[in-house]
């Protein structure tokens, strides 16, 4: 089906697949990126033994691979020279695919937050092996899948979606593995294509904008003229420090407002930076400088300092008191 929006629609995250074995679940997902809409692209299948089975269908389906067995090789080496062809074919992301690695510190400390792994249990329940298995000995009502961001320790990140399994009577660990496995399949590429896109959903980047206001003291949400807002001071005379701003008066732009210094500032920053902050209309006027969330890149921690800036100048003086003291010393 053509994509019509061919233009207007976000580019999509290129993605690189790990493999060990069959590839089912690296199929699911190479199937769900060619639906109409899909996030995400995969730009290269990599196993660590030339015979998995997903290589061959990648190869048939069009789609690059790299194959390199880890025999002979340190972990360390292996784990860079896979990393490498995930660069070279221009990899934003890993997906781990049943890929039987465990990997070196530093290749997951520089993948943090943009490599995810598909484990068949409901974790954290049964990491490791013999998942199926542990569950029907437990007496287990369910097994299950989780797709879970991967970081040092192993099936431990963040877990980013689940989907339960019924046991069956006289399940055996591999009737139950291949209904799991019908599950997988719709999950993983579900729970990725959500990930990529976490940074361009409005919902998704909202939550982490009032989780980060309303960390700072004596603060409250309130709506203004229809959009998130948010308030320090008490609930009768608290004042704005920060507006959320959903692509209004036709621009592009997810983003936060907040107070500037001065026109000055304002101005400077938007001409630029016009990728990371823009004018918004009505409000910008006052000195109000839009924040563009919606963008690769963005750094949390500088909208954090944006907000703590915001806070402070429009504070009252009974809660910055303490503060101004102690910028003093
Ligand atoms: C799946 O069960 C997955 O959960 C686990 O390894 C298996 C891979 O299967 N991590 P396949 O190669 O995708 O068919």
């Amino acid at each position: 089906m053509a994509d019509t929006n061919a233009e207007t629609s976000p580019a999509k995250a290129k993605v690189a697949v790990f493999v060990s074995g069959t590839g089912t679940n690296m199929a699911a997902l190479l199937y769900a990126s060619r639906l109409p809409g899909a996030a995400y692209e995969i730009v290269l299948v990599a196993a660590n033994d030339a015979d998995a089975g997903g290589l061959q269908i990648a190869a048939t389906e069009g789609v690059a691979t790299f194959a390199l067995s880890h025999k002979g090789m340190s972990r360390a080496d292996h784990d860079a020279a896979m990393e490498k062809a995930a660069l070279d074919a221009g990899a934003q992301y890993i997906a781990l695919a049943g890929y039987m690695r465990i990997l070196s510190p530093g290749f997951v400390q520089r993948w943090e937050g943009r490599m995810l792994n598909i484990h068949p249990s409901l974790l954290p329940q049964y990491t490791g092996l013999d998942t199926h298995a542990r569950a029907i000995e437990a007496g287990d009502a369910h097994g299950g899948v989780s797709v879970h961001l991967v970081t040092e320790e192993l099936d431990a990140g963040e877990i980013l979606g689940q989907i339960a399994v019924a046991i069956m009577p006289g399940d055996t660990p591999d009737t139950l593995a291949a209904r799991v496995r019908l599950a997988e399949h719709q999950l993983y590429p579900r729970v990725l294509g959500d990930y990529v896109s976490r940074g361009s959903d409005p919902r998704h980047l909202l939550e982490r904008l009032r989780a980060l206001a309303l960390a700072l003291p004596q603060t409250h949400e309130r709506e203004s003229h229809g959009a998130p807002g948010f308030r320090v001071g008490s609930e009768k005379s608290g004042k704005y420090f920060a507006h959320f701003s959903d692509r209004h008066h036709g621009t592009p732009h997810i983003s936060l407002l907040v107070k500037c210094s001065g026109m000055d500032e304002l101005e400077h920053f938007v001409e630029t930076q016009p990728e990371a902050y823009h004018k918004p209309a009505y409000y910008g006027a006052s000195g109000w400088i839009g924040i563009i969330l919606n963008r690769p890149g963005l750094d949390w921690e500088a909208v954090d300092e944006w907000l703590q800036r915001s806070w402070r100048q429009v504070a009252p003086k009974s809660v910055t008191r303490l503060l101004d003291a102690a910028d003093e010393f």
